[in-house]
């Protein structure tokens, strides 16, 4: 498949970090963000370095260099996701985009209007609804989950009523890890008439995502949960769409012209979504990000995680104190509890192994009223992680009441 110790030369997160803890360091938190390979640090220091300019004003040759540079970046993000160019804007990343589908679109909704979200939403992707139901009188509601935490197609048709406007739904949850079957929920969608909303932020990363395939009507998904570097996301939508909705950020870089009168206009997209001087060396870092996943391969990354999953399970599976949330889902995330042991604490106990994972609620926080679970542990692997890995994770996990009797004794 691929050689994972050669991936792992290429991250320099993996050895500052040992030397300075003086012992390996396990990152099990790439749900959270992912490390950097060096080709991403290189390419954002070229441009700090060699043409450190703004984008879209200059013409001058390094800010036509800068130019050149952010556009093919564009591109890069573009194919990666199966759109065209001029469907693909860079924001700071996904929860900025979601938040500007919400009251980009809003326009179009009105009081008694029926977004459908599900209990196991990220933030973003409830609070920007929230909002409107407050502000304008739209109404959230929820597609029930099933006892193990998941939409079911059954519940899925049954949440639609005339009034349906918006679907909007992870592709993946960033707690449970179950991948929905997105290409169908859509064609239901838009039979009701309504829009897909899909936060990708945990599958684009993972996994093939094709949004022409799937026929979603917006995609949002940031840049360092895929190596890339924070603070640059995306927002695909629909052409005629991102025509339609209203930009949310207004200056710079977006207006045709304004004049004494108050009157302006929008540039065409993606242009109108990019207002004030944009994230040039970010985007520039995630399309390097893009190449150097696609030089692995997607597909290789998505098996091979999978692989990793498979081992963790059955390890765990070996600890009968821990439960497992979420062992059937079919990406490299695994929630769980330790019988008797607040999820804040192993979290810390796995720390103390230099073990890195999130403990918590993880941005979810309805997710934990539906399955009845305060808080848990979530260990989440990218493609650089390995079994050996696994293996110390699990041998802390096992140290469990032991070494919290005498932690917090
Ligand atoms: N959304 C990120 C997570 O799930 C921060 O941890």
């Amino acid at each position: 498949m691929f050689d994972v110790n050669a991936i792992r030369n290429d991250f320099p997160m993996f050895k500052t970090n040992e030397k300075m803890q003086n012992h390996q360091m396990v990152y099990f938190d790439n749900a959270a963000t992912t490390f950097k390979p060096q080709c991403v640090i290189d390419k954002v220091t070229e441009y700090y370095e060699n043409y450190s300019t703004n984008t879209h004003r200059g013409d001058y040759d390094i800010a036509q260099k800068s130019d050149s540079e952010y556009e093919l970046a564009r591109e890069t993000v573009a194919k990666f996701i199966g759109a065209n160019s001029k469907e693909v804007s860079f924001t700071s990343g996904a929860s900025m985009a979601l938040n500007m589908v919400a009251f980009g679109y809003k326009k179009f909704l009105k009081a008694g209007d029926e977004i459908l979200i599900s209990q196991a939403e990220h933030a973003s992707n409830v609070l920007p609804w929230f909002r409107l139901e407050k502000e304008m009188g739209i109404v959230v509601k929820y597609i029930p989950l099933d006892e193990e935490g998941k939409i079911t197609l059954e519940n899925f048709k049954a949440s639609f009523t005339p009034n349906t406007k918006v679907v909007s739904l992870a592709h993946v949850s960033n707690v449970m890890g179950y991948i929905l079957d997105i290409k169908e929920l859509v064609r239901i969608t838009h039979e009701h008439g309504a829009i897909f909303v899909c936060d990708g932020a945990q599958s684009v990363p993972h996994m093939k995502v094709d949004v022409k395939d799937l026929d979603v009507d917006f995609m949002a998904f940031s840049g360092h949960k895929m190596c890339g570097p924070t603070g640059i996301g995306v927002l695909y939508g629909k052409y005629d769409l991102l025509l339609k909705i209203d930009a949310i950020l207004l200056g710079g870089g977006m207006n045709t012209d304004f004049n004494l009168c108050g009157d302006y206009g929008y540039l065409y997209p993606p242009y109108k979504f990019e207002a004030g001087t944009q994230n040039v060396a970010g985007a520039l870092g995630l399309a390097k990000a893009i190449e150097y996943l696609q030089n692995i391969g997607i597909d290789h990354i998505h098996e091979y995680e999978m692989e990793l999953k498979k081992y963790a399970v059955s390890k765990l599976k070996e600890i009968k104190e821990i439960t497992m949330y979420n062992e059937h889902s079919e990406s490299a995330i695994i929630t769980f509890n330790y019988q008797g042991v607040h999820a804040q604490d192993m979290g810390t106990l796995l720390a103390a192994n230099g073990i890195c994972v999130r403990s918590g609620q993880h941005c979810a926080k309805l997710l934990h009223n539906t399955i009845g679970i305060e808080s848990t542990v979530r260990a989440s692997m990218y493609f650089y992680n390995t079994k050996e890995e696994i293996d110390l994770f699990v041998e802390a996990c096992k140290k469990g009441c032991d070494f919290l009797d005498v932690f917090f004794a």
